[in-house]
């Protein structure tokens, strides 16, 4: 039986990092959209509500079913959750009179709460609310209090039921994960169970027992989510995994090479498949992008099915999919656009016929990296930059040639190389560079050229969700700039793309 928290999910951008924080604190648990949450089994140690974008006042806001958790197992309300467990049980939320957003200091902390125990009075704190709990219902107890407001947090008197008007998780309140700790395992009385080594230790179990005897085959990319979880199935069951690592000639200059090598050094059963010609064939005059990733994802299909239909009695598929794509999200706009469709394998097993095990779709990214160095994946595979499933096709605009390839690779293992000669990869979430359907003029020696300009693109982010420029050293970016001119034929000009995400995104398309 594994400790288990629940945290209710109002809708705030903060839910996933409350969830993160958990977990760095080795306890395990699930976010659960707040109106479909799983009946509590003894599994289940305790409950944290999250914020929201909605105010209490509202007369659609959401509202939990509170009534098998609320002074049954310990539960602590932040924000939003905080303000419901005043406004619904007899207090009064009204509007701040200013919008209480930023950092704030404590100016007193009960020495009673266990709560806060071991948190100073002083301690800096982070709020983001427009409301404010104006009156406590009866029963309930202030714990602390900022300079400006009173309710910094609360105590259900005879409850082990707890609010704060702050956000623990987030970094800026600098006592925060003793907060939490101070709930899940001094109220929870959680045992801080949840480790890389015992994630390995009971997935390869459970592997074990649910594949037997079964071949499973897997479709390796070089990232980290899939190599992970071959790692895992081979800890599992050794050979009976196949993966495929297919080269769509879109990779990063030699990567398929190296990749290929290092996965076999792993002691992975791996087949390497060369289709370049097929993807780069089909991708011919296309620039629109989301046809591009049409293109890859059919061919991915294609030479996939191919590759395992090769193989004998396979009743598995695996998938390297992680957490943040099964949580079911609370949607406040409606349901959220559609902006890029990602390309993954999609479509596959339905098309195959092959049950999915998905050995990561409990992990956060974090997590898997964690899980990675476990079960001794390779450092240079572990640290590595997201990469787009459509590889360098993104990253050239406008129409693909092997041309345009072969310069945005030389571009690209230039500015990549460097980054990791200077130690700045670690520092960067992620890093690449885009070819640009410009052409300009310059000078080389005594004649005028006429070539093709790149735009060099490195972000800071903790998901990918937003992002910030990286303010890389202007030295470095002056001597990647320099290389990749002089070096690479048909590229005479560099550029760095200094846009925040949003509004701008990652990828160029
Ligand atoms: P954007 O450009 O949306 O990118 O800010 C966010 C993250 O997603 C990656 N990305 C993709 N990954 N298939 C993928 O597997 C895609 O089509 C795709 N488009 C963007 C991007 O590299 C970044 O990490």
């Amino acid at each position: 039986m594994q400790e288990t928290i629940y945290i209710l999910d109002f809708g705030s951008q903060y839910t996933q990092l409350i969830a993160r924080r958990v977990r760095e604190l080795n306890v395990y648990c699930e976010i659960h959209p707040y109106n479909k949450v799983p009946d509590p089994g003894p599994e289940v140690k305790g409950v944290i509500l999250s914020g929201s974008p909605y105010s209490v006042r509202d007369k659609d806001a959401p509202i939990p079913d509170l009534d098998n958790i609320k002074g049954r197992l310990p539960l602590l309300g932040i924000c939003y959750g905080a303000q419901y467990l005043a406004h619904a049980y007899g207090g009064e939320v009204a509007p701040a009179a200013s919008r209480e957003y930023g950092r704030a200091n404590l100016a007193s902390v009960d020495p009673e709460a266990s709560l806060l125990d071991g948190v100073s009075s002083g301690s800096q704190v982070w709020m983001s609310h427009g409301d404010t709990i104006v009156r406590m219902p009866d029963h309930y107890r202030i714990i602390s209090s900022t300079g400006d407001i009173e309710v910094g947090a609360f105590q259900i008197t005879g409850e082990s039921t707890f609010g704060l008007q702050f956000h623990p998780e987030v970094h800026h309140t600098t006592e925060g994960r003793k907060i939490l700790h101070n709930f899940l395992v001094g109220t929870c009385g959680c045992g801080q169970l949840w480790t890389p080594d015992s994630f390995v230790e009971s997935t390869v179990s459970e592997l074990r027992e649910k594949l037997g005897n079964d071949r499973v085959v897997l479709g390796l990319s070089g990232g980290v989510d899939s190599s992970v979880a071959a790692m895992l199935l081979h800890k599992a069951i050794g050979d009976h995994l196949i993966s495929i690592f297919v080269d769509n000639g879109l990779l990063r200059k030699d990567e398929f090479t190296k990749v290929l090598a290092t996965y076999k050094k792993l002691g992975l059963n791996v087949i390497g498949v060369d289709a370049r010609k097929k993807f780069l064939d089909d991708l011919k005059g296309i620039t629109d992008p989301e046809l591009k990733r049409k293109s890859i994802g059919r061919n991915f299909i294609e030479v996939f099915e191919e590759e395992a239909g090769k193989l004998e009695d396979v009743k598995w598929l695996a998938q390297g999919t992680i957490y943040p794509d099964v949580i079911e999200s609370v949607s406040v706009n409606g349901p959220s656009a559609k902006i890029k469709s990602h390309h993954n394998v999609g479509g596959l097993p339905e098309m195959m016929n092959l049950d999915i095990v998905e050995p990561l779709k409990l992990l956060f990214k974090d997590e898997v990296r964690k899980v990675g160095k476990s079960v001794g994946l390779d450092p240079i595979i572990r640290n590595r930059h997201p990469f787009p499933g459509p590889g360098l096709a993104v990253r050239i605009l406008g129409d693909i040639t092997e041309e345009k390839v072969r310069m945005l690779q030389e571009a690209d293992d230039i500015f990549i190389g460097g980054l990791m000669e200077t130690g700045l990869y670690e520092e960067v979430w992620q890093a690449g560079v885009v070819l640009l359907p410009v052409q300009s003029v310059g000078v080389m020696g005594d004649e005028r050229t006429y070539e093709l300009a790149v735009a060099l693109r490195a972000v800071t982010s903790v998901d990918g969700m937003t992002a910030d420029w990286a303010k890389l050293p202007y030295d470095f970016l002056a001597r990647v700039s320099n290389d990749i001119i002089n070096k690479v034929r048909g590229i005479n000009r560099v550029v760095y793309d200094i846009s925040s995400k949003p509004p701008a995104t990652i990828e160029w398309e």
